[in-house]
């Protein structure tokens, strides 16, 4: 039977066993409506208040209250950036935001351009760092959000969110940022690094997929994105998923507790890793920061050859990975981010995130390598392009 190794956990992760022995009760024990008056509405109202409190307390909120929970990231992105924009038009309609935003982020912005709002989207150095100076000149008088993520889902670049906060509101302008890579992976203290508005999502760290959560500091105003019943203190309508709630809760207050170490181990897991691809492997490119990165993403481009290829051959031999292009309409577009980064396209279309999980072993990655060492060389073996030019 082919081993099987998975270093796509910045797509997704398992859900823990502690994770899930929190979840089981609330499928067919504690299955009351969180909303109902009843007891078993008050049970399931219990968990979901447990939930929020851990939440609050791994990204250190003043106030449980200022959590609401969404059906993941992308909801919650979209939640921060169309209902802030909206609950503050009157004021201004100027959003600034980055080259390298998650989809949802830009996507969102492109739909309120549609409206009549304005987006500048910040450039970003060869690392994927936004500049604070180009952060400064895009600020308008008619600016009410900024929205810049905490940690790059592609490269594991980490910005400079403390001081872009701060920049922010030295000019009176709110501050949303996309921590969905970065819960679990960096500290977050969303007073001491002055955030208004923060997307965080279950499914990244070991909790299971369809919850996530939007911190709202006490004060921002926000119009709703689902209307509906009086959940989420009137901002967030629909029956609230407590099973996937409560699994959060725990997954967030784990992914906290063990950051330290888990970041320890993923550094030399890493470590080793590039070390021995670098060994076995020439013309490669390692993206992102040098330092202000996360440890568990690691994306690498594969001169020559296309990062679909290599995914393919990769999946053959038990191993899954992700690449960093979308395939739009039979046609290979390159990153985004890479492009952001000014990385050629030829280059970029050749390049595979990898990112480690907490419970990888040392021989997973000898064999991830071994498997990729092969693809690689017999890729290059029939490439149209070589070092020398065309064939
Ligand atoms: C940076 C970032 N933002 C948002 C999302 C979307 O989160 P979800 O899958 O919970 O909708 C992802 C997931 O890939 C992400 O990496």
């Amino acid at each position: 039977m082919t081993r099987k190794v998975y270093l796509d956990n910045a797509a997704t992760t398992p859900v823990s066993s502690e994770v899930l022995n929190e979840m089981l009760p609330c499928f067919n024990l504690l299955y009351g409506n969180s909303s109902s008056i009843h007891s078993f509405g008050r049970e399931a109202a219990a968990i979901v208040d447990r939930a929020r409190d851990r939440i609050a307390a791994a990204i250190n909120a003043k106030n449980a209250n200022e959590i609401y929970f969404t059906s993941g990231g992308s909801e919650a992105d979209n939640w921060a950036v169309k209902g802030i924009a909206h609950a503050y038009a009157n004021k201004g309609k100027h959003i600034i935001t980055s080259k390298i935003e998650h989809s949802a982020v830009l996507e969102a912005c492109h739909a309120l351009e549609n409206e009549g709002f304005e987006v500048t989207y910040l450039p970003v150095d060869k690392y994927g760092l936004v500049s604070i100076a180009e952060l400064m000149h895009a600020i308008r008088k008619d600016t009410t959000l900024i929205s810049i993520m905490a940690v790059n889902n592609e490269v594991g670049t980490i910005q400079n969110i403390k001081t872009i906060a701060k920049t922010a509101h030295e000019n009176g302008i709110i501050f949303h940022t996309d921590a969905v890579q970065a819960l679990g992976a960096v500290k977050l203290d969303v007073q001491d690094m002055e955030i208004d508005a923060m997307s965080i999502s279950s499914h990244k760290i070991y909790g299971p997929k369809g919850a996530g959560a939007l911190y709202l500091k006490n004060g921002i105003r926000i119009d709703s994105l689902i209307s509906g019943g009086n959940q989420e203190r009137g901002k967030r309508g629909g029956t609230l998923n407590v099973p996937a709630i409560a699994g959060f809760g725990k997954a967030a207050e784990i992914a906290v507790r063990d950051l330290v170490i888990n970041q320890q181990k993923l550094r030399s897991i890493r470590e080793y890793f590039l070390s021995k691809v670098k060994e076995n492997i020439e013309y490669i490119h390692v993206n992102g920061h040098p330092q202000q990165k996360i440890q568990g993403t690691v994306s690498i481009s594969f001169e020559m050859i296309e990062g679909e290829s290599i995914l393919m051959l990769l999946d053959l031999e038990g191993v899954a990975v992700s690449t960093s292009s979308a395939c739009t309409s039979n046609i290979l577009q390159p990153s985004h981010v890479l492009r952001a980064m000014g990385i050629e396209d030829e280059i970029a279309q050749g390049t595979i995130r990898f990112s480690f999980g907490k419970n990888i072993s040392k021989a997973d990655v000898d064999y991830a390598v071994e498997v990729l060492t092969n693809a690689v060389k017999k890729l290059r073996a029939i490439s149209p392009i070589t070092k020398a030019g065309r064939r």
